[in-house]
């Protein structure tokens, strides 16, 4: 949790000053109406999420008003508004992962872990998007993406507490003595 409130208040808008000043220069309003969007896609890359100083900053320097940019944070999914939790994890819901039994981790999901309106559990340790699409990995459905590189296959509601629990323990050797709720 601790981690979530340094990330809101430690962030460095240099990096994204730069590419604001290099890569978004509107010749008119329209266009700088047309760029919010990429703006907030080059803020949340650089830090996970979309903090209000950069949406601040991506309106200053287009000229447009934060009303205008938060209209677009919260209309597109994908923008997050909140620091993500400590692991990313992307849960399959797609095609094949459903006729597998997705339904029922997605569940464990909603019952078992307080999650945020973000997919953040309360302890900040993990944020989960429950994702409609396909994570391209069929054959090992029902999937789930840890991290944005590793594959966990044939989920389950008890594989899904194992992992919650795996990552509550590497945080607590990495914590030495922090107690997770
Ligand atoms: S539908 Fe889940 S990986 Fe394809």
């Amino acid at each position: 949790m601790e981690e979530r409130e340094t990330a809101r208040r430690e962030i460095d808008l240099q990096p994204l000053r730069r590419i604001l000043e290099e890569r978004y220069r509107p010749r008119d309003h329209q266009e700088a109406q047309e760029l919010v969007v990429g703006a907030c896609q080059e803020a949340q890359h650089l830090y996970g999420w979309v903090p209000p100083q950069a949406a601040q900053l991506i309106a200053e320097h287009l000229g447009v008003t934060i009303n205008r940019v938060y209209g677009l944070l919260t209309f597109y999914a994908d923008f997050r508004t909140e620091p993500p939790g400590e692991h990313f994890l992307w849960l399959c819901h797609g095609a094949a992962c459903y006729i597998a039994g997705s339904q029922k981790v997605v569940d464990a999901l909603r019952t078992e872990y307080r999650l945020g309106e973000d997919g953040t559990t309360s302890d900040g340790l993990l944020t989960v998007h429950v994702f409609d699409g396909c994570l391209g990995a069929c054959d090992l459905a029902p999937v789930a993406q840890l991290d944005h590189h590793e594959y966990i296959g044939q989920l389950d509601a008890n594989r899904l507490r194992e992992l919650v629990e795996e990552l509550r323990a590497c945080r607590r050797v990495g914590s030495n003595d922090e107690t997770i709720e």
